[in-house]
């Protein structure tokens, strides 16, 4: 079941995003995501296994984070999780951005299947705990049907 994250979910989803992260979001930037943007979980077994924070900017919108527990990774969660939170956007966007590390290769290939692809690569772009920097690959996914609204 994928739904709106709500106050309730907050401390599982900070678990969640410190067991994947080297540079994890605080439970105060969870919260604040709440009002600021489209935050939704993914449940099985009424346990939350995922979450995706999606921005909305006028007609587009960025894919700020998502995860799901290393347990629970492999099984075709996130691909439902990130196609079900991209429909739920109010805003109908045109496009949607997302930076992803160069190295994350589980990551590049979910957003591909989901129909996203690389633009633009923003070098030395994210920290590394032993003080290298990594590239981030900037990759964008046309909305087909929201632009033909456009001309209606
Ligand atoms: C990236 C992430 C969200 C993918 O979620 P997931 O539930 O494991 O992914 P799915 O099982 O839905 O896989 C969807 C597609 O992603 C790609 N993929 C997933 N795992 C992969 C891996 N280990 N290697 C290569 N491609 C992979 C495949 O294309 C897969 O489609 P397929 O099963 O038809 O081959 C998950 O691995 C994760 O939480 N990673 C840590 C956090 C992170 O990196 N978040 C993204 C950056 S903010």
């Amino acid at each position: 079941m994928i739904r709106d994250m709500q106050a309730a979910d907050i401390d599982i989803v900070t678990q969640i995003e410190a067991m994947v992260q080297t540079h994890p979001w605080s439970k105060q930037q969870f919260a604040e995501s709440l009002n600021s943007y489209q935050a939704t979980v993914i449940e099985l077994n009424k346990q939350v296994v995922g979450f995706c924070i999606l921005q909305p900017v006028l007609d587009e919108a960025n894919l700020l984070l998502m995860a799901i527990h290393p347990n629970m990774q492999g099984r075709g969660l996130g691909f439902k999780l990130l196609e079900e939170s991209i429909n739920q956007l109010k805003n109908n966007p045109v496009q949607i951005f997302l930076e992803v590390r160069e190295s994350n290769l589980s990551a590049v290939g979910l957003y591909e299947k989901s129909g996203f692809h690389q633009i633009d690569l923003r070098r030395h772009y994210y920290p590394n705990p032993d003080g290298t920097r990594e590239h981030a690959i900037i990759m964008v996914k046309a909305c087909s049907d929201n632009f033909a609204d456009l001309f209606k």
